[in-house]
């Protein structure tokens, strides 16, 4: 069982570093936009009141990235991840704006599960490994 709210982004600063950045410093998991306008952060909470699931949105120009996406690895395949993205999904719509994302391409079948679509060619990221840039708008 687990629920999902809207957060702070140092609710979410450890998952992240511990799935998105392991073996690298906390402060790697920070985004420089974290506290701005316009940013949100979104996670899932289990029974005993931990943060099993993060995503958070960052507005630019007009459109929302959606950067931190992680589901604790003991939840991993469990549903959290589409849940937390489908809430970012529901505050876009609010928002009315587009959402789009720099996916590892190892996970480029669960954006693609919940709708989104590829755009462009595969990069690579130094460090983290190959990208693509996904795209959502309802
Ligand atoms: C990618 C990630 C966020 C997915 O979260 P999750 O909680 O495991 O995903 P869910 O259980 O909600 O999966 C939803 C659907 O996507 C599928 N899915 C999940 N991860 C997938 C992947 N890496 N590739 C393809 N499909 C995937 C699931 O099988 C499920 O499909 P189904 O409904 O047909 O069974 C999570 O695995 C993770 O944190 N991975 C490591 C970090 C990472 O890669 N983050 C994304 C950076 S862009």
């Amino acid at each position: 069982m687990f629920t999902i709210k809207e957060t702070t982004a140092d609710v979410l600063i450890a998952l992240r570093w511990q799935v998105l950045r392991p073996g690298r410093p906390e402060s790697t998991a920070r985004f420089a936009e974290d506290e701005a306008e316009g940013s949100a952060h979104f996670a899932a909470i289990d029974a005993s009141g931990c943060v099993i699931g993060c995503a958070t949105v960052i507005e630019k120009e007009g459109r929302l990235q959606l950067r931190g996406m992680a589901t604790a690895p003991e939840w991993q395949g469990k549903g959290v991840g589409r849940a937390v993205l489908e809430a970012v999904q529901v505050h876009a719509n609010q928002r009315g704006l587009p959402l789009w994302c720099n996916a590892r391409v190892s996970a480029m079948g669960f954006y693609e599960k919940s709708g989104w679509q590829t755009e462009g060619a595969i990069f690579d990221v130094p460090t983290v490994g190959p990208h693509v840039t996904m795209t959502w708008s309802g």
